[in-house]
C-alpha cells in the first residue's frame, strides 16, 4: 500500500530556484506569468515556477547568441579550460548530490534512493566524461593533391536548441548539456513543465562553476509554447530532443520549414525482451522485472514486449506475477519503496487506460491493473500474460507499470515479430546460448541490445534509436559528431 508523503516532508523541499537563467542571470518571464508543479505522490504543488514562452526563449537566443560571437569569452577560452568547467560543474553536482537526489524525488516521483543511487552517478559520469573530450576533439588533415594543403576543422554547431523530457529530469539535462558544451556550443534548454525543479538548482551550480555569461540558458516551460518556440525559431542552428515520438514529428517539421536547423531525436521505444528457455532463470525474471518495471515504467527503452519460449511460458509468467506482487509501492522519501508514482495526472490516467485497453483486447490480467492509495498517482505493478502481437498494449508505449508477455516457439519467426513495430530504440536478449544472443544482436533492428542485462549505461557507449525511435545518437564520441560542424580548409600552397 501506498504510504502518503507527510506535507512536512514536501514542505521540507529544498527548493532554492524557480525562474528563468537567461545571460548568467535569474528572470521572471515576460508575461509574468508561473506555473504549478506538482509532487506527483501528494498531488500537492510543490512550487510556483516562472513560465516561459516565445518571448523568453527569443531573448535567451539573443544571450546565447552573443555568448557565441567569436569575441566572446566562451569562444576565445581555450578547449582545455571549457573540460575543466565540466568537470567543475560535476564536483559541484557531487557536492550536492544529496539534495538534488531530493528534488528530483519531490518533482518526479521517483524513490530517493535510485535517484541517489542511480540517476546522480550518471549525470556526473556524463559531465566527467564529456569534460575529458573537450580538447580531444580534433580535425584532420587530408592528403590532396600536392599543390594544396586541407585539413577539416570540428566547430561547434552554434546556438543549440535543446528539449528534455520528465522521465529522467537531470540525466537528460547532463546528456543535452555535456556534449554541447564539450565541443564549444552555446544552449538554450527548456525543461520538462512536469519536473523543472533539479535542472533549475543545476542552473546555479553552472553558475557557480563560472561558465560566462549566456552560454547556458534554462527554460521551464510548456512544449507548444516554448518548446515550438525553439523548434521554430530562425537563430537556433540545431535544435536535440527527447520526448514522444508525435512531437518528433512536429520538431522535425518545425525545422523543415523554418531554417533547416539541424535535428537530433530521441524518441520512443517499444522494445523487444527476449527469453530463451537454456537462459538462467533467476536472472531473466529479475531482470525483465527491472526492464519493465524501473524509473515506474517510465523509460523510452523499458523492455515492454516481453518475448518468451513457450517452453518456460507458464513458470515464467506464474514467477513474474509473484514478483510483481512483492514489488513495494508507496512513498518515494521511504528507502524500502521500489515504485513512486507515475510523473501526473495525464500519465496516470493513460496508464489506466491501457490496462483498460489490455482486459478488452482479451490479454489475461494476472495481477496489479488498478490505482494504489487515494492520493497520489500510483498504479499497481501490473502484469498481462497470453498478449498478441496485435493487440494495442503490444504496440505503444505505455510508458508505465504495465508488463505484457508474449509467447513464442522458436527463433524463426521470433525475429520478424521483434521487428514489427514502428520503434528500434533497444532489444534485449536472455540466453546462455551464444549462437541465439549473436542471431539476435544480429538481426533486430534496434540502437542498443543487451545481452542477459538491462538497462546498462555509460557516458562512454553510444544510445539512440534505429526507425521511428529517433535520429543521432548520444553519448560516447558518437555523441559528439551530433554537437559540431565539419569545416574543411584548403591552401593553395
Ligand atoms: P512530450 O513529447 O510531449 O514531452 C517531452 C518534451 O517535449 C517536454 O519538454 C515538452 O514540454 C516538450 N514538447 C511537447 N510538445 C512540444 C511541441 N509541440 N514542440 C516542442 N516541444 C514540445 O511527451 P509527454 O506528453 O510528456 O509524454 C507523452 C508520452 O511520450 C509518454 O507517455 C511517453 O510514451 C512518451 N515519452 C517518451 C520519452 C522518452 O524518453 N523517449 C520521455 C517522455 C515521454
Ligand atoms: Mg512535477
Amino acid at each position: 500500500m501506498a504510504t502518503a508523503v507527510t506535507e512536512a516532508q514536501a514542505t521540507s523541499a529544498p527548493i532554492k530556484q524557480t525562474k528563468i537563467l537567461i545571460g548568467n542571470r535569474w528572470v521572471d518571464s515576460v508575461s509574468g506569468k508561473t506555473f504549478d508543479t506538482i509532487n506527483p505522490a501528494t498531488g500537492e504543488v510543490l512550487a510556483k515556477v516562472a513560465e516561459a514562452e516565445a518571448a523568453d526563449v527569443d531573448l535567451a537566443v539573443k544571450a546565447a547568441r552573443k555568448a557565441f560571437h567569436a569575441k566572446a569569452p566562451w569562444r576565445r577560452m581555450s578547449a582545455s579550460e571549457r573540460g575543466k568547467l565540466l568537470n567543475r560543474l560535476a564536483d559541484l553536482i557531487e557536492q550536492n548530490a544529496d539534495e538534488l537526489a531530493t528534488l528530483e524525488s519531490l518533482d518526479n516521483g521517483k524513490p530517493r534512493h535510485v535517484a541517489r543511487a542511480a540517476d546522480l552517478p550518471l549525470v556526473i559520469a556524463c559531465y566527467r566524461y564529456y569534460a575529458g573530450w573537450a580538447d580531444k576533439i580534433q580535425g584532420k588533415t587530408i592528403p590532396v593533391s600536392g599543390e594544396y594543403f586541407c585539413y577539416t576543422r570540428h566547430e561547434a554547431v552554434g546556438v543549440v536548441g535543446q528539449i528534455i523530457p520528465w522521465n529522467f529530469p537531470l540525466l537528460m539535462q547532463a546528456w543535452k548539456l555535456a556534449p554541447a558544451l564539450a565541443c564549444g556550443n552555446t544552449v538554450v534548454l527548456k525543461v520538462a513543465e512536469q519536473t523543472p525543479l533539479s535542472a533549475l538548482r543545476v542552473g546555479e551550480l553552472i553558475l557557480e562553476a563560472g561558465f560566462p555569461e549566456g552560454v547556458v540558458n534554462i527554460l521551464p516551460g510548456y512544449g507548444p509554447t516554448a518548446g515550438a518556440a525553439i523548434a521554430n525559431h530562425m537563430d537556433v542552428d540545431k535544435v536535440a530532443f527527447t520526448g514522444s515520438t508525435e512531437v518528433g514529428h512536429l520538431i522535425m517539421k518545425a525545422a523543415a520549414e523554418t531554417n533547416l536547423k539541424r535535428v537530433t531525436l530521441e524518441l520512443g521505444g517499444k522494445s523487444p525482451n527476449i527469453v530463451f528457455a537454456d537462459a538462467d532463470m533467476d536472472q531473466a525474471i529479475e531482470g525483465s522485472h527491472f526492464a519493465l518495471f524501473f524509473n515506474q515504467g517510465q523509460c523510452c527503452c523499458a523492455g515492454s514486449r516481453l518475448f518468451v519460449e513457450e517452453k518456460i511460458y507458464d513458470e515464467f509468467v506464474e514467477r513474474s506475477t509473484e514478483r510483481a506482487k512483492r514489488r513495494t509501492v508507496g512513498n518515494p522519501l521511504d528507502t524500502k519503496t521500489e515504485q513512486g508514482p507515475q510523473v501526473d495526472n495525464d500519465q496516470f490516467k493513460k496508464v489506466l487506460g491501457y490496462v483498460e485497453s489490455g482486459k478488452k483486447e482479451g490479454a489475461k490480467l494476472m495481477c496489479g491493473g488498478e490505482r494504489v492509495g487515494e492520493r497520489g498517482y500510483f498504479v499497481a505493478p501490473t502484469v498481462f500474460a497470453d498478449v498478441k502481437d496485435e493487440m494495442q498494449i503490444a504496440q505503444e508505449e505505455i510508458f508505465g507499470p504495465v508488463m505484457s508477455i508474449l509467447k513464442f516457439k522458436d527463433m524463426d519467426d521470433l525475429v520478424e515479430r521483434a521487428n514489427k513495430t514502428i520503434y528500434g530504440l533497444a532489444a534485449a536478449v536472455w540466453t546462455r546460448d551464444i549462437t541465439k544472443a549473436l542471431n539476435i544482436a544480429n538481426n533486430v533492428r534496434a540502437g542498443t541490445v543487451w545481452v542477459n542485462c538491462f538497462d546498462v549505461f555509460d557516458a562512454g557507449a553510444p544510445f539512440g534509436g534505429f526507425k521511428q525511435s529517433g535520429i543521432g545518437r548520444e553519448l560516447g564520441e558518437y555523441g559528439l559528431q551530433q554537437y559540431s560542424e565539419i569545416k574543411t580548409v584548403t591552401v593553395k600552397l
